[in-house]
């Protein structure tokens, strides 16, 4: 992991608020697996913590990002032009856990949590596993969604009932009864809490990644920690570093208790 120079190929609006960039990133496409992220720096010196960006979707020497405009980083990424760089530390993370061959996997994603799961199911499906995704969206914007259809069978839960089921994600699959012996998730805290909790309630396990809000995204300042269920004899709680033992967690270790959303 090292810092670069990323040019830019393209960035487009895709859904309201929502970007598409493409970055020329051989070293990081090279390394990158489903659920890493990268950190991107802004070029104005008033801004020096990096903005964590999910990897989306990777190609033999390019990766793709998908993000909302959220603040000041993600505004001037969105106005980011063809040709220009930006400087880029990564991949960095666990990532999702590498799975055997042949499994039934429900892939999860709500939200701007929906973009690190489009490399995932690629890969899970390449892998010969049976996919499953659901995608949760606030309303009709939904973005992406084309994009699953070739590694999976795609479910979509709207908040406001425009498309698919009316509701959210988890009550899409209690609902189609798909399989919940191994799901892989990423969204807002209250939708990875309710998967967790009716995941574990069936027998299944849940790999879920906590985009939470981050500082330096290296490890140094503990501005990104979760609490575990794990005790030690010293301090008798465990936090965990998101940036560096994360963002990907066995729910079953976490104590959401402690979450900060
Ligand atoms: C591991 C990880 C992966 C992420 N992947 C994506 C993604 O694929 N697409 C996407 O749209 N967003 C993603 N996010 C959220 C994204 O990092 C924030 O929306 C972004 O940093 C906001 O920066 P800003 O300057 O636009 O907003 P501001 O609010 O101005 O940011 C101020 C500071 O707070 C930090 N910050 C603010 N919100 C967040 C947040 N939710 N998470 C982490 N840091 C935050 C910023 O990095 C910055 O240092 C991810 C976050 C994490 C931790
Ligand atoms: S963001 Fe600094 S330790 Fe994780």
């Amino acid at each position: 992991m090292e810092y670069s120079k990323a040019s830019v190929v393209s960035v487009r609006e895709i859904a309201p608020s929502i970007y598409d960039m493409l970055l020329k990133a051989p070293g990081i496409a090279k390394e990158a697996r489903p659920g890493q992220f990268i950190c991107l720096y802004s070029e104005d010196s008033a801004h020096l913590l990096p903005r964590p960006i999910s990897i989306c979707e990777v190609f033999p020497d390019h990766v793709r990002l998908v993000f909302r405009i959220a603040g000041y980083g993600t505004k001037e990424l969105s106005l980011k032009k063809e040709g220009e760089t930006v400087t880029v530390l990564g991949p960095i993370g666990n990532g999702y856990p590498e799975f055997e061959s042949g499994k039934s996997i429900t892939v999860v994603g709500g939200g701007i949590g929906i973009p690190p799961m489009l490399y995932l199911a690629r890969k899970l499906h390449e892998n010969g596993n049976e996919v499953n995704v659901v995608l949760g969206y606030r309303d009709a914007g939904l973005f992406l969604n084309e994009a699953f259809a070739g590694y999976g069978k795609v479910y979509i839960a709207t908040d406001d009932g425009s498309v698919g089921y009316h509701g959210n994600v988890v009550g899409l699959i209690e609902t189609e009864k798909l399989p919940v012996d191994t799901v892989c998730a990423c969204g807002p805290m209250p939708m990875l809490k309710g998967l967790a909790a009716y995941t574990e309630a069936n027998g299944g396990k849940a790999y879920i990644s906590l985009e939470e809000r981050m500082a330096c995204g290296v490890g140094a300042c503990l501005g990104c920690i979760t609490k575990t269920k794990e005790t030690d004899g010293h301090s008798h709680v465990k936090n965990k570093r998101i940036c560096t033992e994360g963002p990907v967690f066995d729910s079953s270790e976490l104590d959401f208790g402690g979450a900060k959303r």
